[in-house]
Parts: structure tokens; sequence; C-alpha cells
């Protein structure tokens, strides 16, 4: 079977992670230009001030995606190259960077796909509270307004957030991502829900510019197992997609939170402070949001705490291997000795992955797909010159058989990014951890480089995936 004609072969990326120019363009300061830059907060002290530089070098990586095909790029929006104080005056600057960014995408005929917010923002909002602040509701919407009224007549597919469970989680809980706030669950809470609202009110302001054409957002998609048949571990497990799953994916798709989390979060006290005009907007906005974006790396195998082990919010711990407990101390996320990991500590499971999609389409039915992330985070080996990262082409086809097997099971998946497009850098591993069908040179003028995953995700895309 070939990949339907109207499914997107696609691959991403991120501002902060691929653009350098930090301080170019009239863009403001971030609170990942701050963040990154207290030492010990990220791997080797690497920073985004130069990143892969693809503010200056887009022409050559948008080139380079022409060649290998690609029909679709996702990239992200800088906050503060558009508005850099957060809320005030729009920077032509800015707006003609993105300009530049799509009008080449689509000189090649490459669909452009914005994700308007992919973890950076104006420090200057970062510092009147970020998240808990409700006022960043309305600067957020503001936002995204400029955005579409600057390129929604060339952009329309829409993602608002990407992975609000990482950005709140390793900001309100692990304290390793900015604002650094370590083992606050009511922050959490409430920052999630600020931003689901936030999107809500995007979306509405989307719909009534009426320019046909889609927006949704884009979740951490890590569906959690039981490690074994006992109840006490299936039960963790449920708690598990309750809290990381159901939390995020229900007020976005059905307009309301899971009772099961409610529950608990006000016998805790850690209800969020949410108004009746808040909770009424969640549901009006949800029949508007046209799909969900996954990001899917990896599952998460789960059992009860026994032994009542407590968080330990180390960057370390938190760079995605398991081994750690829930906030709550309910359940933690194992290793096992019968799985597979990557070099980092990521299951690999196109299993899980297969597991997950049929457990959302149980819950929230035909609701459109993309997957926005998959990928592995490699440490590529260089042979005579080349770059053979064959166990990348391995994790990336056995994900893409899933993909097609869960079309044909009739999962409405309409497309898939890898994850990357171009190796960047990553948020705590520095440039360490490569992702990319572009390979880059950091001793060598940050020159690019084809790796072999390049020409088999080319040849992928010409037989629209037929051999797979
Ligand atoms: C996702 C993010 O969580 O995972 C990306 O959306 C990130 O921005 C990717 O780079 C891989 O994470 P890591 O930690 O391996 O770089």
């Amino acid at each position: 079977m070939k990949f339907p004609n109207d499914f997107l072969f696609g691959a991403a990326s991120a501002s902060y992670q691929v653009e350098g120019g930090w301080n170019e363009g009239g863009k403001g300061v971030t609170n990942w230009d701050v963040f990154s830059k207290i030492p010990g907060k990220t791997f080797e002290n690497t920073n985004g001030d130069v990143a892969v530089d693809h503010y200056h070098r887009y022409k050559e990586d948008i080139k380079l995606m022409a060649e290998m095909g690609l029909e679709s790029y996702r990239f992200s929006i800088s906050w503060a190259r558009i508005i850099p104080d957060g809320v005030g005056e729009v920077n032509q600057e800015g707006i003609e960077f993105y300009n530049n960014i799509i009008n080449e995408c689509l000189k090649y005929g490459i669909v452009p796909f914005a994700t308007l917010y992919h973890w950076d923002f104006p420090q200057v909002l970062e510092e009147q509270g970020g998240w808990l602040n409700k006022k960043m509701i309305d600067a957020f919407a503001k936002y995204a307004e400029a955005c579409f009224k600057a390129f929604g007549d060339r952009v329309k597919h829409w993602i608002t957030f990407n992975e609000t469970i990482n950005f709140c989680r390793l900001g309100y809980i692990a304290g390793v991502h900015p604002p650094g706030i370590t083992m606050d669950p009511k922050k959490y809470f409430q920052a999630s829900h600020n931003v689901f609202v936030a999107h809500a009110k995007s979306v509405k302001i989307y719909k009534s510019l009426r320019q046909f054409g889609e927006i949704g957002i884009t979740h951490v998609f890590s569906p959690a197992y039981s490690i074994d048949d006992k109840e006490e571990n299936k039960f963790a497990a449920n708690h598990c997609n309750n809290y990381e799953i159901f939390w995020y994916y229900d007020p976005i798709l059905k307009g309301e939170y899971p009772e099961y989390v409610v529950k608990g979060l006000m016998e805790k006290g850690l209800t969020p402070d949410w108004t009746k005009e808040e909770l009424d907007l969640l549901k009006e906005a949800a029949p508007y949001n046209d799909f969900m974006g996954l990001n899917y790396y990896k599952p998460q195998r789960v059992m009860k705490n026994i032994a009542n082990e407590e968080i330990n919010p180390t960057r370390e711990n938190f760079t995605g291997a398991p081994g750690n407990p829930s906030f709550d101390g309910v359940y933690k996320t194992v290793k096992m000795a019968d799985k597979v990991y990557t070099k980092w500590g990521w299951e690999i499971s196109p299993e899980g992955f297969l597991g997950g999609l049929r457990m959302l389409k149980e819950r929230y039915g035909d609701i459109k797909l993309y997957i926005t992330e998959n990928g592995l985070g490699d440490v590529d080996p260089i042979i005579e010159d080349e770059v053979m990262d064959i166990p990348r082409i391995k994790y990336i086809e056995e994900h893409l058989k899933v993909v097609k097997k869960a079309i044909n099971e009739g999962i409405n998946l309409k497309g898939y990014y890898a994850w990357s497009v171009i190796d960047l850098l990553s948020w705590l591993n520095g440039f360490k951890k490569q992702y990319g069908f572009i390979y880059v040179d950091h001793k060598d003028n940050l020159n690019r480089k084809k790796k072999a995953s390049f020409y088999w995700y080319k040849e992928v895309i010409e037989t629209r995936g037929e051999n797979l």
C-alpha cells in the first residue's frame, strides 16, 4: 500500500533549537536566552545564541529539504521576534524573517506547518509570572492573532502549543526548564490550565478570521503501560494516563477536564484557580479544534511506587529516561530488562505507539491526527566521511510502518513529521544528541551534510512509502 495522496511526509524543527541570531532582527530576549546561560542548566552549558544558524542559512536549509522531497516543514515562530516585549508593537523585521521562511518553502511546494509556541517566549513576560499570570492568556492570543494576520494567507496549518506537559512539568515540578521552579504541583496545574484557555481563545480568533485553514495543538504522546498484570500496577498505569494524557487531551478535544483528575486535584487542594467563563470557553472552542498533533518517542512502563521514592529533580534525572516517581508519589516509570533503549535510555517501541493510537481512537473517536514529532536521538557514526545513521533509518521505518497500519485500521492520520529535519540544539543535551536527516559540522563552520537517512527518506517520499 502507498500512503494516501493527502498524507504529508514532513520533518520538524523549533525556533530556539535551530535559529540562533538571538539578538538580531529586533528580537526580544527570551526565557531560554536567560535560563540557558545560568551555569549548569544545560549539558556543557550550551545555548541557542547561534544554534545551527538557521536564521542566516534558512535558504540553504530549505533547499536541502526540497532536495529531500519533503512535502511539509514544521517550524516554530519565536514570539519574541514578532512582539519583542510580549504585548506591544509588532516587529516588522520579525514578520519579514518568517515571511522569508514561508515563501522559501512555498517556492519549492513545501507546505509550511507553523507552531506558535515551542517554549521560547519574551523574558519580560516570564518576569511577570509567565504562565501563572492570567495576563499571558490575552498576550498569547494577541501574538497568535498577529501571526494569523501576517502569515495566514499562506500558512494553512497552525499548532498553538508544543508539549504543554513538558514545559509545565519541567518548569514547575522538575525545575529544569524555565522558570526553574521545583516541586510545586499547584503551579504546575495552574500553568497548564492557563495554557488551555490561551489555546481555546486562539482557536476562536483563528476561526473568526475565516482563513479556512486548520488549527490544533501538539501534545506529548507517551502512553503508559503497566509492567505486569497486577491490579496495583494496572491502577498505576491508568492513573498515569489520566494525569499525563487525558488531563491534556480532554480539555482540547472534549472541552472539559477528566473527572478522575479533577476529583484527585480537589482532594489534594490542587484545583487550579479557574472561572466559569474559562471553563465555558474550553467547551465552546473544543469543536473548532481541527486536529491533535502527537509527539511520540516512547511509551512509559509504569508500576506502583511501592518504596515511596521521592522525585529528585536534577537535569540528569529529567532528560526522558525512566526511573522517576510521579509528582504525587502514586506511580513510577521503570526500565525493563526485555525492552530496547536508546543511548539516552528512551525505550524504542513501535508496538507501544500502535497501542497508544488505538487508545486515542477509543477515547476520542475519529479526530484528525498528525504525528508532529518522532525520531531517534543518537550519536551518529561517521564512516569514511559519510554519516551512517542506520539506527535512525530503522527507527523511523518501524514507526512509519505503524502509521501505515494505523491508517489501515481506520485511524485518521494525515501526516508524519520526523524530528528533526536537521541536527539541532537539544534543550538539555546540547549538540551531542542528534536527530536530523542533515548533519551539521560544529568543527567546520556549521557546514551541512546529507546523512544516509536523508537519501532513505527521499526514497520513502518518492515511493509514498509503498515498500514499507
Ligand atoms: C520534544 C521537543 O520533547 O522532544 C523537542 O518538542 C525536543 O523540542 C525533542 O528536541 C527531543 O528531546 P531531546 O531531549 O532528546 O532533545
